[in-house]
């Protein structure tokens, strides 16, 4: 960056991933999205692409906003990741996806509506009878644990550390100015050693991670990306979709009228998911390396720069969504971007989508209203959730 570009270009000097940030984004994210639709984080030495309109046209010019050399704040992660799906461009991510997306193409989870619906159904009769419950473990974890860890089959001992890993992977995501980055790639490390020493014939039978293998084993894929991709059914998947259930009740609780609406019009579902999605975005941001000089709302990038897509803050802007704040669960919001955009469209949507109909449906069918006891935001460099939500369901 040379003085004189910067004169002209709107600056954010805070940190953007202090706690009261972090806590609580959104009037942040308002001063960014005033700011202009590039505003460089001088504190970051990055820039923030924060409207809708110019997060999506980014999204969709991977030539320019290229993922291959890393999506995070930090060189360590950035160079940990090459070869992951997450951060390669096209060609290769193709051919990476093609082999990765199988089993979570809309029919392929469909065939797992069935055996979701019980688990989910025997669980809230379970907590119907308690006189609270922590929607965050109680309801949250219970698909994408009990299923996900299931499909993947990993061994016992995988299976046991999956969530730390997963939310301490992501914590790695943020500069390293940042203590949770550096207790984060402690975790990411040892989630990453894992990967690396796991022995294929450990796994369970018939289970994606064995099917990875497989298509090692054709030549469809590289040993090493079956591992890495291995892993990128489960760190993506978890505490994204816990997050996204428990905010889905956080904001239904707040908002009864959304909650009666929901119930009784269930065709309302659809809608009512992105909407949670819009409004409370699992993933704050990632990042791109911008590729050539190229500018944004009159300003322009250097070649080299990294770019931050503010996904929850693009998803709250003024300019596409009236009354951004508010949850209306009619709104038009299916061209929100909690999911990503463009060729890294989050490749476990659909499945995350039916695990939170499942769950949601099943409450429906049994809770009147909910009613917040205590709640407790975790503090995440990419991730916002709650890490502990009691609820006192009021029966049918
Ligand atoms: C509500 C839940 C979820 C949310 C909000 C979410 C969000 C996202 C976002 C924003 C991206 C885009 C990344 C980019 O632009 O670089 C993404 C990509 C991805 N997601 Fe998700 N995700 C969720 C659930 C899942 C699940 C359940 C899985 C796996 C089973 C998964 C696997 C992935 C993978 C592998 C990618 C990278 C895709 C690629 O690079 O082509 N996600 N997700």
């Amino acid at each position: 960056m040379t003085t004189d570009t910067l004169l002209a270009t709107p600056t954010y000097e805070q940190d953007f991933w202090s706690d009261e940030v972090v806590l609580n984004p959104y009037p942040t994210y308002r001063t960014l999205r005033d700011l202009g639709p590039a505003v460089w984080l001088s504190r970051h030495e990055a820039w923030a692409i924060t409207r809708h309109a110019e997060v999506r046209a980014a999204l969709a010019n991977p030539e320019v906003f290229s993922s291959a050399r890393g999506c995070m704040m930090n060189d360590p992660m950035n160079t940990a990741f090459v070869g992951n799906i997450l951060c390669t461009d096209d060609p290769e991510h193709q051919q990476m996806r093609k082999t990765f997306a199988r089993p979570l193409m809309p029919a392929a989870v469909g065939v797992l509506k069935a055996r979701m619906e019980e688990l989910a159904s025997e669980q809230v009769d379970r907590l119907m009878e308690q006189e609270s419950f922590d929607a965050v473990v109680d309801i949250g974890h219970h698909l994408p644990i009990n299923v996900v860890s299931e499909l993947v089959g990993l061994p016992e001992d995988g299976r046991r550390h999956m969530l730390d890993w997963a939310a301490g992977s992501f914590d790695a995501f943020g500069p390293l100015s940042s203590p949770r980055t550096i207790t984060g790639l402690e975790v990411a490390q040892e989630a990453a050693r894992y990967t690396r020493g796991i022995d294929p014939a450990r796994l369970a039978p018939k289970s994606w991670g064995t099917a990875l293998f497989q298509a090692a084993e054709r030549g469809d894929i590289a040993e090493a990306q079956a591992r890495s991709m291995m892993m990128g059914y489960v760190a993506p998947a978890l505490d994204t979709t816990i997050n996204a259930t428990s905010s889905a009740i956080w904001l239904f609780a707040r908002n009864p009228d959304q909650w009666a609406r929901l119930r009784a019009d269930r065709d309302l579902m659809p809608g009512a998911i992105n909407e949670v999605i819009r409004m409370e975005s699992p993933i704050r941001a990632f990042s791109r390396y911008v590729t050539r000089d190229h500018e944004v709302g009159g300003v322009v990038l250097r070649q080299g720069a990294r770019a931050l897509m503010l996904y929850a803050c693009a998803n709250r802007d003024e300019r596409n969504y009236p009354d951004p704040d508010r949850f209306d669960i009619t709104r038009r919001a299916r061209d929100h971007i909690g999911f990503g955009y463009g060729t890294h469209t989050c490749a476990g949507m659909h499945l995350a989508k039916l695990e939170m109909t499942v769950i949601l449906n099943a409450l429906a069918d049994r809770v009147a209203a909910f009613e917040i006891v205590e709640e407790e935001r975790r503090p995440h460099n990419t991730l916002r959730g709650l890490h502990r939500l009691i609820v006192r369901a009021t029966p049918d």
